[in-house]
């Protein structure tokens, strides 16, 4: 399995923070042994989120595309929307997963609009874009992901 992962922040781009979420993943998944094959980081805009969607999934540059950030409900969180646009098929069994268990963490875990679906073979899994949040969502739903990425192959 090979990932990819898209960081989402206008404020990361912009280099007004230093991103600690897509390390933090990186570092995650390696200890699973999975490979990440490119880290990305960019603004909140709709338009260059579908594209990067739609370039990375077209090209299989990788089987699993984790975004992280800009799922939540400020004007500029666009993460959401820009997935609806671009997959094919959505799964929303793991939206619900990662909603509920983080429910049993924190109230807060409402306000995360992530979604999960499929493109060109390619799953793409939305996380919130704190690193505490983005592995406790990432863990609640990874049991599935392997047997999930082998049936859409
Ligand atoms: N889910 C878990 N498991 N843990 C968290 O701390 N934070 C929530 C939510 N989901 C959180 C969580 C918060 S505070 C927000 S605003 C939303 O994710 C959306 O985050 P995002 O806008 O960074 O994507």
């Amino acid at each position: 399995m090979r990932a990819a992962i898209l960081v989402l922040s206008d404020k990361g781009a912009a280099g007004q923070r230093v991103d600690k979420s897509g390390p933090a993943l990186k570092k995650w998944l390696s200890d699973q042994q999975i490979e990440t094959v490119l880290t990305k980081l960019i603004p909140d805009d709709l338009t260059t989120i579908q594209k990067t969607l739609i370039d990375w999934c077209d090209n299989s540059i990788a089987d699993l595309i984790i975004t992280c950030g800009g799922t939540g409900i400020s004007p500029r969180d666009v993460t959401p929307e820009a997935t609806k646009a671009i997959i094919e098929r959505e799964l929303p069994g793991f939206a619900e997963l990662m909603r509920a268990k983080s429910l049993a963490i924190t109230p807060m875990a409402i306000l995360s609009r992530a979604v999960a679906g499929i493109r060109n073979s390619c799953l793409i899994l939305n996380l919130p874009g704190s690193p505490k949040a983005a592995l406790e969502n990432l863990t609640s739903v990874w049991p599935a992901i392997p047997h999930g990425l082998a049936k859409i192959k």
